[in-house]
């Protein structure tokens, strides 16, 4: 029988974790736990975004500042917002929201967070410690699929997982991730040959391609944990990378489209923003 990956619960109970946590602070140390979102233009998918990243702050009894800028902003005004934010010590976490409008330079942006509070783990310092496996902060997707992985307790140590999907936000963190966890990781994308042949060998399938429906029931292995990244707007649904119908019956356990690895990211933002506070108080062992 597949087992339906419930993103959605698990990620209100890390989010529930969170807020004891955070209620725990408040009353003992007077901290509070704080996100400065920066949403640069009118992307109307970044707009919804933010306002759940900002309800889900709420909810867990953090503070949300957003930081709502006009898409004619300049890169010298936005990296003195950053700067701003890095020296504020109210601030523990900073979340460039992206894609940035085409003028501004992305990485250059990314690079100029404090690395202390790259709550998003983009930035080149933090990307090298996770490929060493010394990251505290660590990509928000890639660590919500992972957590699903063992909140359900699906075998990773020794199991083939496949990528599909190369990004730099999904596709490479989260091979990293696996190998680090003893899988066998083979990461394929667009160019890849016999793509269906590899991705049938998957005991973990993971698709971050952003392509609507790409895996379809011929490419699954029987029994395969099926892990759906995507998220593309088809008329006025959310459709994920995986033909979910008719992969469903198929696969050991699936994520579903929405509410699957989606509700995993803001809760693992979440999670990277407790870190932040732990790291700048030095609360870590
Ligand atoms: N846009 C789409 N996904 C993400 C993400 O994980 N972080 C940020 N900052 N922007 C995004």
């Amino acid at each position: 029988m597949t087992v339906k990956i419930d993103g959605k619960a698990v990620a209100a109970s890390i989010r529930a974790e969170l807020k004891v946590e955070a209620d725990r602070i408040k009353k003992e140390k007077g901290d509070e736990i704080c996100l400065a979102v920066v949403l640069v233009g009118d992307n109307p998918a970044s707009h919804v975004y933010v306002r759940l990243k900002e309800k889900a702050c709420h909810e867990a009894g953090f503070i949300s500042v957003q930081h709502t800028l006009p898409k004619e902003i300049s890169m010298e005004e936005l990296l003195s917002l950053i700067e701003r934010l890095n020296n504020d010590p109210k601030v523990n976490g900073i979340l460039v929201q992206l894609p940035l409008p085409a003028h501004l330079d992305e990485s250059k942006v990314l690079d100029r967070i404090d690395v202390d509070k790259d709550v998003d783990g983009f930035h080149p310092l933090n990307v090298g410690l996770l490929s060493q496996k010394l990251a505290k902060l660590m990509p928000c997707t890639p660590a919500g699929c992972v957590e699903l992985l063992d909140r359900y307790h699906i075998p990773i140590e020794g199991s083939h997982a496949v990528i599909v999907g190369r990004s730099n936000i999904v596709g490479k963190p989260v091979a990293v991730m696996l190998i680090h966890r003893n899988a066998t990781v083979t990461i394929c994308h667009s160019r890849s040959k016999n793509l269906a042949q590899i991705t049938s060998q998957a005991d973990i399938l993971v698709a971050a391609i952003g392509k609507p429906n790409f895996i379809t029931r011929d490419m699954v292995k029987e029994g395969a944990a099926v892990i759906d990244v995507g998220t593309t707007k088809v008329g006025n649904n959310i459709v994920g990378d995986v033909d979910y119908a008719n992969v469903y019956d198929k696969a050991g356990w699936i994520t579903p489209v929405p509410g699957g690895v989606g509700p995993m990211t803001i809760a693992m933002l979440m999670y990277n923003t407790m870190m932040a506070y732990k790291i700048q108080r030095k609360l870590l062992v």
